[in-house]
C-alpha cells in the first residue's frame, strides 16, 4: 500500500529523511505529497523536489493535501506545535528524537495521539537496529545471567560551528520555551534510551533514582560532558558519561555487564560484541517500521512515545537540574580557529569507559576537572 507522506524540516536532520523517501517512492511504498520549513528548499531539495506542494505552515499545507503520516524533523522546541497539528489533522506522526523538551510536553501529545488513536513513532533509530533487538531477546532469555548493570558511553567533539547553525543549539531554553539540548538530552539521547529500553524500563514509574554530574566547557546553558546514574524499579544501574569534548572521538557503545556475558552494543553501527566476539546486524528504520505498523497493528512500534516516559524523567531532571558547571580552563586544551574551533578535555575519553565499566561518575573516579 503508498502511504502519502509530508515532511516538515527539509534540511539538517531532515536531509536524511528526504534520501529515505527517494528510496522508499523507488520502492512504491510512500509518495512524498509536501514539504514544510520556514526556509526555502536548499538547491539540492528544489532539484529534486520543487514540483511537490510547499508551505511555510504545517497546518495550511496539512489541510492543502491530507497526508496519511507526517515526518516532524524540526528543532525540539517546535516539536509540541507542529506534532499537535498533526494529530489534530488526523494524521499519524513521526517525531524526532529527543520527542518533547519536557514532561509536561510529553504526556500532552501522548494523551493527543491516544484520544485521536493515531500512531505516534519516535526517531530513536537505534532501537530499530537488529543488533539492539538480538541483545534484548538474549537478554530476556536469561543468557547473560543476571544483569547487574548497563554502563554506556560516549566520547565525540563539536566546534564552534555547530553551537552557531542555530539559535536552539546548547539551549535549555529559547524565549522561555524549553529546548534541552544537552549532550545527555541530545546528541546522546539515544544511550540513555536505548539503555532503558534494554532494562525494560521504558515507563515513567521505571526509573527508582537518579544522579547526575552535569559539566560544560563552553560558554552554554547545557552540559557537554556529562555523567548519568539511575536505578531502575528491577534494580539495575544504569550509568551514562558522555562528552561533546574528546580530542579522539569514537563512536558511543552500550555495555550490559551479565553474571553470565558480557556484551557490547554499538548502537550506531549495528554492532554487537559478545565476550569479545562482534556480530554485525542491520536495521529497520523508523518509518519503515511506521509503515509496516499502519499496514499490520500487530507490527509494535520500534518506539512509541507511550515508551518514552522514563526517557523522558530523564530529559525532565537533567533539564531542570542546577545550571551545569563549567569546566576550569586549566584542564583543557584548545584546537583551531573560529567556526572550527574546538576544546578538548584531556583525559575524558578514557573517563567516560571507565565510568562504564565500573558503573562510577567521573566524581567516584576521581577524574581532576570534575572535582
Ligand atoms: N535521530 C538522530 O540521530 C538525529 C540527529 C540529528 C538531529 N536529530 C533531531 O532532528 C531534529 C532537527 O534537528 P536539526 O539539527 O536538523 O535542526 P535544524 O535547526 O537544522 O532545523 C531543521 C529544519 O527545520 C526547519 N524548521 C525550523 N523551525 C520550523 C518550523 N516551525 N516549521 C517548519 N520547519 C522548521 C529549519 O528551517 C530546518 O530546515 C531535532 O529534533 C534533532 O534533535 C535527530
Amino acid at each position: 500500500m503508498t502511504r502519502t507522506v509530508v515532511l516538515a524540516g527539509t534540511s539538517g536532520y531532515g536531509s536524511t529523511y528526504l534520501r529515505e523517501l527517494t528510496e522508499l517512492e523507488g520502492r512504491g511504498t510512500v509518495r512524498l505529497v509536501g514539504l514544510c520549513d520556514v526556509r526555502p528548499l536548499d538547491r539540492g531539495a528544489a532539484r529534486q523536489f520543487g514540483d511537490r506542494a510547499f508551505d511555510t505552515r504545517l497546518d495550511r499545507l496539512l489541510a492543502a493535501t491530507s497526508p496519511d503520516l507526517v515526518l516532524v524533523a524540526t528543532p525540539i522546541h517546535t516539536h509540541l506545535p507542529l506534532g499537535r497539528q498533526v494529530l489534530d489533522a488526523g494524521c499519524h506522526l513521526l517525531l524526532e528524537k529527543p520527542p518533547l523538551p519536557s514532561a509536561a510536553e510529553w504526556r500532552e501529545l501522548l494523551r493527543l495521539a491516544q484520544r485521536k488513536g493515531l500512531s505516534c513513532q519516535v526517531g530513536f533509530q537505534g532501537l530499530g537496529s537488529h543488533a539492539y533487538a538480538r541483545l534484548a531477546e538474549l537478554m530476556a532469555a536469561g543468557e547473560l545471567g543476571r544483569v547487574n548493570g548497563i554502563g554506556g558511553y560516549g566520547a565525540w567533539s563539536r566546534d564552534d560551528g555547530y553551537y552557531q547553525r542555530s539559535a536552539w543549539a546548547g539551549r535549555r531554553e529559547l524565549d522561555g520555551v524549553p529546548v534541552a539540548d544537552g549532550a545527555l538530552t541530545n546528541p546522546f539521547a539515544h544511550a540513555v534510551a536505548t539503555a532503558l529500553a534494554l532494562d525494560n524500563s521504558t515507563g515513567w514509574s521505571d526509573i527508582a533514582g537518579l544522579d547526575m554530574e552535569l559539566l560544560r566547557v563552553r560558554d552554554i546553558q547545557v552540559d557537554d560532558t556529562s555523567c548519568l546514574r539511575m536505578r531502575t524499579a528491577h534494580g539495575t544501574v544504569i550509568t551514562i558519561a558522555v562528552t561533546l569534548a574528546a580530542r579522539t572521538p569514537t563512536e558511543p557503545v552500550l555495555v550490559v555487564h551479565g553474571t553470565r556475558r558480557r556484551a557490547e552494543l554499538h548502537y550506531t553501527q549495528d554492532l554487537l560484541v559478545l565476550d569479545g566476539r562482534p556480530e554485525r546486524h542491520g536495521r529497520t528504520s523508523p518509518l519503515e517500521n511506521l509503515l509496516a505498523h499502519l499496514d499490520d497493528p500487530q507490527v509494535p512500534l520500534q518506539c512509541d512515545i507511550a515508551e518514552c516516559g522514563a526517557f523522558t524523567r530523564v530529559l525532565d531532571s537533567v533539564n531542570s537540574a542546577p545550571a551545569p558547571r563549567l569546566i576550569s580552563e586549566r584542564w583543557l586544551t584548545h584546537e583551531g580557529e573560529g567556526l572550527q574551533a574546538r576544546i578538548h578535555i584531556p583525559g575524558v575519553e578514557q573517563a567516560v569507559r571507565a565510568s562504564a565499566e565500573q558503573l562510577a561518575t567521573f566524581a567516584e573516579l576521581d577524574a581532576p576537572w570534575a572535582a
